[in-house]
């Protein structure tokens, strides 16, 4: 008997289990939209001051060490991360420093509240489980700015190389706050890649090692992009990634930055590693209703 869907049709839910990746067009208001660029706004305006001193040109082994607990450790906060072409030769900012940020990761959906709305709504989970997910756990949320200008390239991946359960499950929501074009930046996703398989993982090294590792050190398979289409979608669109769909995302060489809201979700049924790079230290991962 066919599982009772909860939001998604039946041909939605066929088009992202057949082709790894699912856009919903207006799945945001632009009130929505408005209200959470806004936010992001005022958290930038009030934690800019302390973060801002944080390098990200790192050149001994004890800044590197700092620059990686700063990212091993941000499971439960509201941290900064910089353009890599944030900053000239003498270490200055290009343009703005507002206008240099890469992403805020990795506690939005917990820690703040317009966050937290939008990521545990009902239609969140209802999407989750139409897609197979028992317990949906959100484990981390990121604000991605591609800055105009110097927004730099996510090279391909899967998400559930960083995420990892046992069995995979992680999926990606990944909302659209600006209008998303080839020439801003927008996703690109390999369709039907999901099916190509996962061979290796990031993950924190073994204790007493410190830092993270991809295992096999070496990409094993060369992955065809040549097939890769891009979502170009509107401002309020959702964009469902299956933890195995191989994407990506180009600079950002326009006068307009693309900004972006995601969070990842895994199956509280399944086992969830600890030498995953991602780890909670104030608490379990909450579940979307
Ligand atoms: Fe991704």
């Amino acid at each position: 008997m066919a599982t009772e869907l909860r939001f998604l049709t039946p041909e939605q839910r066929e088009f992202f289990h057949r082709e790894g990746y699912l856009v919903i067009e207006g799945f945001w208001s632009p009130e929505t939209v408005l209200k959470l660029r806004d936010k992001i706004k005022k958290i930038l305006k009030d934690l800019a001051p302390a973060e801002s001193a944080v390098e990200t040109i790192f050149t001994t082994k004890e800044q590197i060490r700092q620059s990686d607990n700063y990212f091993l450790e941000s499971g439960d906060c509201i941290r900064f991360f910089w353009e890599e072409k944030a900053r000239d030769d003498n270490k200055k900012f290009v343009q703005a420093p507002e206008d240099c940020v890469n992403k805020i990761g990795h506690s939005l959906h917990d820690l703040d509240a317009d966050f937290r709305d939008v990521s545990y709504e009902k239609r969140v989970g209802m999407i989750c489980r139409d897609l197979g997910l028992s317990i949906p756990l959100a484990v981390q949320s990121m604000y991605i700015f591609k800055q105009a200008h110097i927004g730099g390239a996510v090279d391909a991946h899967q998400d559930g190389a960083f995420l990892y359960t046992e069995p995979q499950s992680v999926l990606g929501f990944w909302w659209a706050l600006n209008d998303c074009t080839v020439d801003n930046g927008c996703l690109w996703a390999v369709p039907k890649s999901h099916e190509w398989g996962m061979h290796r993982r990031f993950k924190r090294k073994t204790p007493p090692d410190e830092g993270t590792e991809w295992l096999p050190a070496e990409q094993t398979i060369a992955w065809d992009l040549s097939g890769a289409v891009p979502l170009e979608v509107s401002a309020g669109s959702l964009v469902l990634i299956h933890h195995s769909l191989v994407h990506y995302s180009a600079p950002n060489n326009s006068d307009n930055a693309r900004h972006a809201y995601s969070i990842h979700v895994v199956d509280g049924m399944y086992h969830y590693p600890a030498d995953n790079w991602l780890r909670k230290n104030n608490g379990p991962f909450n579940t979307i209703p």
